[in-house]
C-alpha cells in the first residue's frame, strides 16, 4: 500500500499573523484521514510552523534549499538549517523555481544529492510546459525531468523521494489535467521507473499530482489507480478548502 499524502505548497502567502492563524485552523479542523498532510509555509514561518504542529500528525516542509552545506551563497538556505529548526522534508523543483529562478535538472540533481545524503524526504516536483503537450513531447519531456536528476540515485535513495507531476499549464490557472490525463501521465511515470530500477521500486513510489487541485475535482483525481494524493497550491491557502481535498483522498 502506498503513501497516500496531500500537501499544501503555501508559495510566498501569509504573514505571521496569517500563517498562525491557518494553522491552528487546520490543526483543529483535520480530519481523521490515512494520508500524510504536509504544510510548506515561507522560510522566515517555518520554525512558528513546526512549533504550532508539535502535537499535531501534520508535517512541515520547505519549499526550497540550497546544494551547500553553508558558505557565502546570501540569501540562501542550507539542508542543517532545515534540520536544526525540524523540517525534514524538502520540495524541490517546482516548476517557478525552475522558470523564475533558473533552476536546471543539473542544479536540482544537486540539491537532490544533498538532500539525500541529509536524510530528508524529498518531494520532487516535475512536468511539462503547454508547448510540450501540444507538440505531443510532454513524455519525452517529463522523462528527461526525471532522468537528469533522478536516475543516478541508489535504489535505496527512493524511500526518500515523492514525486509530483505537476503539468505547468495546470499551475494556478484553473486549468486541470483531466483525471484520465493525470493516470496515463503517472502511469507512464511507474513504467519508466521500473525500467530504470525496478518493478517495485516503481510500485511502491509516491507519486502526487499537483495543478489547480480544487475540492470539487480532488476525488475524481485521487480515485485514479496511480495517483496517490496531491501538491496543492492555491486551495491550500483557505483551511476549508484543504481540508476537503483531504478528505478526498
Ligand atoms: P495550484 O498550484 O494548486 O495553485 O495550481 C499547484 C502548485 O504550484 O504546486
Amino acid at each position: 500500500m502506498r503513501t497516500k499524502i496531500v500537501a499544501g505548497n503555501w508559495k510566498m502567502n501569509k504573514n505571521l499573523e496569517e500563517t498562525e492563524a491557518l494553522l491552528a485552523e487546520l490543526a483543529a479542523k483535520l480530519p481523521d484521514t490515512r494520508a500524510e498532510v504536509v504544510v510548506a509555509p515561507t522560510f522566515v514561518n517555518l520554525s512558528t510552523a513546526v512549533n504550532h504542529l508539535e502535537n499535531s500528525i501534520i508535517q512541515v516542509a520547505a519549499q526550497n534549499m540550497h546544494f551547500a552545506e553553508d558558505g557565502a551563497f546570501t540569501g540562501e538556505i542550507s539542508a542543517d538549517m532545515l534540520l536544526n529548526i525540524g523540517v525534514e522534508t524538502v520540495i524541490l523543483g517546482h516548476s517557478e523555481r525552475r522558470s523564475l529562478f533558473g533552476e536546471d535538472d543539473e542544479l536540482l540533481s544537486k540539491k537532490v544529492k544533498t538532500a539525500l545524503v541529509k536524510d530528508m524526504k524529498i518531494i520532487f516536483c516535475f512536468g511539462e510546459e503547454l508547448e510540450d503537450r501540444k507538440s505531443e513531447n510532454h513524455f519525452a519531456v517529463v522523462e528527461s525531468q526525471l532522468k537528469n536528476a533522478l536516475f543516478g540515485l541508489n535504489k535505496a535513495d527512493w524511500k526518500q523521494i515523492v514525486l509530483a507531476y505537476e503539468p505547468v499549464w495546470a499551475i494556478g490557472t484553473g486549468e486541470t489535467a483531466s483525471p484520465e490525463q493525470a493516470q496515463e501521465m503517472h502511469a507512464f511515470i511507474r513504467k519508466t521507473i521500473a525500467a530504470a530500477f525496478d518493478a517495485k521500486i516503481a510500485d511502491e513510489v509516491t507519486i502526487l499530482y499537483g495543478g489547480s487541485v480544487k475540492p470539487n475535482n480532488a476525488k475524481e483525481i485521487f480515485s485514479k489507480p496511480d495517483v496517490d494524493g496531491g501538491l496543492i497550491g492555491g486551495a491550500s491557502l483557505k483551511c476549508n478548502d484543504f481540508m476537503e481535498i483531504v478528505k478526498a483522498i
